[in-house]
């Protein structure tokens, strides 16, 4: 059996150490894109409801930053929001929940997260089913369809008096949503929107508070 004493055990590890060091970074890539899957690297790069969370809470907290764009945020988020593996088995019991809305003639919102920046919801309509005109006040907002069809008009207010009775909108977007598209919302532009179901339609839903 070889005789090491401390001395050499110092210098014998050293460049490991030095090697190791280096390479740490390229390590927790790895474990954070195979974290993202549960350890399972799909094709289609899914990534699961933490790593969701986790990546729209990094991007959330950067509205602090002088450079922090709401239009560059809201699409960074529908990207995310695009690549979450719906499947997810954390997502499985909002999902089940959603069947006790069936029928009850109103749209049905699930919470499915909340956070100091942001919260997700599952909204769920069935056919016919809308939201009239609204607003989201210093927010953002990224609307993921999950399942179905729905139509979405977006509005900016015209400018008016504070005291004005009555104020204009112009429609700044119309689009029905289809599995896998998106519709987004920032403070400053399409902030009023209204929502109409063709069909049984769920929506994961990305609201962030801006501070
Ligand atoms: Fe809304």
């Amino acid at each position: 059996m070889d005789d090491y004493n401390r001395r050499h055990f110092i210098r014998t590890s050293l460049p490991g150490f030095l090697g190791l060091s280096l390479a740490l970074p390229a390590i927790t890539a790895l474990a954070t894109r195979a974290n993202a899957c549960q350890g399972r690297l799909p094709a289609d790069g899914a990534i699961n409801w933490d790593a969701f969370l986790t990546a729209v809470e990094k991007e959330a907290a950067k509205q602090h930053l002088d450079h922090w764009n709401q239009e560059k945020y809201v699409k960074q988020v529908a990207a995310l929001a695009l690549q979450l593996n719906l499947k997810d088995a954390d997502l499985s019991e909002a999902f089940e929940n959603s069947k006790n809305g069936l029928g009850n003639m109103r749209p049905d919102f699930y919470k499915l997260e909340k956070q100091r920046n942001f919260e997700v919801s599952l909204v769920q309509f069935e056919k016919g089913e809308e939201i009239k005109h609204h607003d989201h006040p210093d927010m953002t907002g990224v609307l993921l369809c999950a399942t179905g069809k729905i139509d979405v008009w977006n509005y900016d207010l015209l400018p008016h008096e504070n005291d004005a009775e009555k104020v204009l909108l112009k429609e700044t977007a119309k689009s029905t949503l289809l599995k896998d598209d998106v519709s987004t919302l920032t403070s400053k532009a399409r902030n009023i929107h209204r929502l109409r179901a063709h069909q049984l339609t769920q929506l994961v839903d990305v609201c962030s508070a801006l501070q």
